[in-house]
């Protein structure tokens, strides 16, 4: 079931077209990724979506309302992290997400608590929570800024950016922290990103925009899938010798068969069909296999493509 529908949509700013006619759709409890070069339009797009700027044409469903007709609905139940965490750096942490529950609606004091609780438990904070952000780490910064994202409970995260200028260390610290939140809070996330290998970890379908237009849509494997011939499955040997190459050589799915020191390069057209079909052919031919994987481009490898297809 899909909890954002996106039909048209497009922003203007003067004669620039930064999002032009998009179609998509977001299902419930996914994390899909938003790719695309500098300039592509995708903070444009979130924030249309979470409607801090209108669109200049063409609208969109965000948990089931309109974005242009009811967007005060809409932001009660999105929480955003924009490219700037928007935190007050001389007011402590515990302070931080008290005045924004306070802004966000949650007023129950005993609620407040607990949700504050809750959130600086599962963020990795609570004993750091009566200090100045001001002193904050970028990566616990970044970490608050997701909570304060969350006080309200929303059950759609928009994230702009999450890992952008952070240490590898802390970007793999907030990755797990949003697998945690897509599974725990059973959040759907719209991740916009220019880390592929975020994208690539987390999300379960990404769309590639380019000038503000989608140029491909699918899972991180599915978009490897279209920029590859055929999918190649790698043979690693204990030895190889010439009666398993020929084995293989022999074999009816091998389209086209390479070999470097003592791995084996096969081309198939299916390689669910064909490894089995590999295996026993090397098995029986008496080569000992030490691994056996399927070869497919990194997402990085298919987007540099597309996006480079699409300006060329
Ligand atoms: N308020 C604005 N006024 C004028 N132009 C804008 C405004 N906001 C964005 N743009 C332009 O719209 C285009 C898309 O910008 P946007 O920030 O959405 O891209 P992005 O994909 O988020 O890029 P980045 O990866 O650099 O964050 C850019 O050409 C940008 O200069
Ligand atoms: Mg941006």
């Amino acid at each position: 079931m899909s909890v954002i529908e996106v039909t048209g949509l497009t922003k203007k700013f003067g004669s620039l077209v930064a999002v032009d006619h998009l179609d998509f759709e977001v299902w419930r409890g996914e994390v899909f990724g938003l790719l695309g070069p500098n300039g592509a339009g995708k903070t444009t797009t979130i924030r249309m979506l979470a409607c801090l700027i209108s669109p200049s044409e063409g609208s969109a469903r965000v948990n089931g309302q309109d974005i242009v007709e009811e967007p005060l609905k809409v932001r009660e139940t999105v929480g955003i992290l924009t490219e700037n965490p928007c935190l007050y750096e001389r007011l402590t942490a515990y302070e931080n997400l008290d005045f924004f529950a306070e802004a966000y609606g949650v007023t129950d004091p005993l609620e407040k608590r607990e949700r504050i609780r809750e959130l600086f438990d599962f963020f990795g904070l609570w004993e750091r929570r009566n200090e100045k952000v001001a002193s904050f780490s970028r990566g616990m910064k970044q970490k608050l800024a997701i909570a304060r994202a969350l006080v309200h409970r929303p059950p759609i995260l928009f994230l702009d950016e999450p890992t952008a200028g952070l240490d590898p260390e802390s970007s793999k610290e907030i990755r797990d922290l949003i697998e945690r939140l897509s599974r725990k809070e059973k959040c759907t996330i719209l991740l916009c990103t220019h880390r592929l290998e975020d994208a690539e970890k987390l999300a379960n379908r990404v769309m590639i925009i380019n000038k503000g237009r989608n140029i491909a849509t699918g899972s991180p494997e599915q978009l490897s899938e279209r920029i590859t011939g055929q999918p190649v499955v790698e043979v690693k040997l204990v030895k190889l010798n010439r009666k398993v190459l020929n084995a293989v050589k022999n074999l009816s799915q091998a389209l086209k068969v390479e070999s470097f020191k003592d791995k084996i390069l096969i081309t198939v057209e299916n390689p669910k069909s064909a490894t089995p079909e590999i295996v026993k052919g090397i098995v029986y031919a008496g080569g000992e296999i030490l691994t056996v994987k399927t070869l497919r481009p990194s997402l990085e490898e298919a987007y540099l493509k597309l996006v480079k297809g699409e300006s060329s």
